[in-house]
């Protein structure tokens, strides 16, 4: 394993961390998320967290729904949101929460009522108004949405990360917690709903999982590069008042230069 934090660029001061393998960096990825959310269970009467979809983080998923962390993590107190949701419905194999729901909710010992789910099932802007309508429920403070502990994010090979595409900046991302967009990636349904900067950059901690060859050129870019958030949104995740933890296999850090 590879620690060291970036100097000044597009990102100030991300944690990356490399591993050998996706299982290393899944191990890794589980540590962590288990550390972040009994540090916020300790503190807190509810722990609210973020969790993305796509292929990378399946087996971190499955290694959370097993022992130690089956009994460790204190579930019952967690309340789950997604960064984003494609527009299919929850049985849908393209469904970001019914991902999760089988390999990690159904699982452990969560509370139902507490897994705020995107509506994918309905028309974007509706199950968008809909989660913005719960995320309010949950809401901190003057903020019209919860602040998240833990958001586990993860990045295309383009440089996006949760449904924040290149080249698209939606207004609304500046005023509300939750959008609608489509987006034509890697043939995957099109239309989605997506948590905005705001809530991401109001978290305590986010975590960057991000494995595979095809995605060294955009992680050298978004960590390395010239401050460019339209075209690598990844970059425009920069909690004020929290941390970022970049949790990388080797194919993945190809490209970066460790110092
Ligand atoms: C989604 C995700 C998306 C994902 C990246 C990486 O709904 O597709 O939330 O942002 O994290 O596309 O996907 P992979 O892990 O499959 O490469």
């Amino acid at each position: 394993m590879i620690i060291f934090r970036k100097r000044k660029a597009a990102m100030d001061k991300p944690l990356v961390k490399i591993f050998p393998s996706t299982s290393a960096m899944s191990l890794a990825a589980a540590e962590l998320f288990s550390e972040q959310v009994n540090e916020a269970g300790r503190k807190q009467h509810s722990v609210h967290i973020a969790l993305s979809g796509g292929s990378t983080p399946t087996t971190l998923f499955q290694l959370l729904a097993q022992s130690p962390y089956q009994e460790t993590i204190p579930w019952q107190k967690i309340h789950f949101y997604w960064a984003d949701e494609r527009c299919v419905p929850p049985e849908d194999a393209e469904s970001n929460y019914g991902q999760a729901w089988q390999s990690l909710l159904a699982r452990v010992p969560v509370l139902t009522q507490n897994i705020h789910r995107v509506k994918g099932e309905l028309e974007p802007r509706a199950a968008a108004q809909d989660y913005i309508n719960q995320l309010r429920q949950n809401a901190t403070g003057a903020l019209s949405w919860p602040v998240l502990d833990c958001v586990l994010l993860g990045m295309g090979a383009d440089g996006h990360t949760a449904s924040l595409f290149p080249g698209q900046v939606n207004s609304a991302e500046t005023t509300s917690p939750a959008i609608a967009v489509t987006a034509d990636y890697a043939g995957r349904p099109a239309n989605r709903v997506t948590l905005t900067p705001l809530v991401f950059n109001s978290a305590r901690h986010i975590i960057f999982l991000v494995s595979g060859e095809n995605k060294a050129k955009a992680v050298s870019e978004v960590l390395f590069g010239p401050s460019d958030p339209l075209h690598l949104p990844a970059q425009r995740i920069r909690p004020v008042n929290g941390d970022v933890t970049w949790i990388l296999d080797q194919p993945a850090a190809a490209m970066v230069q460790v110092k």
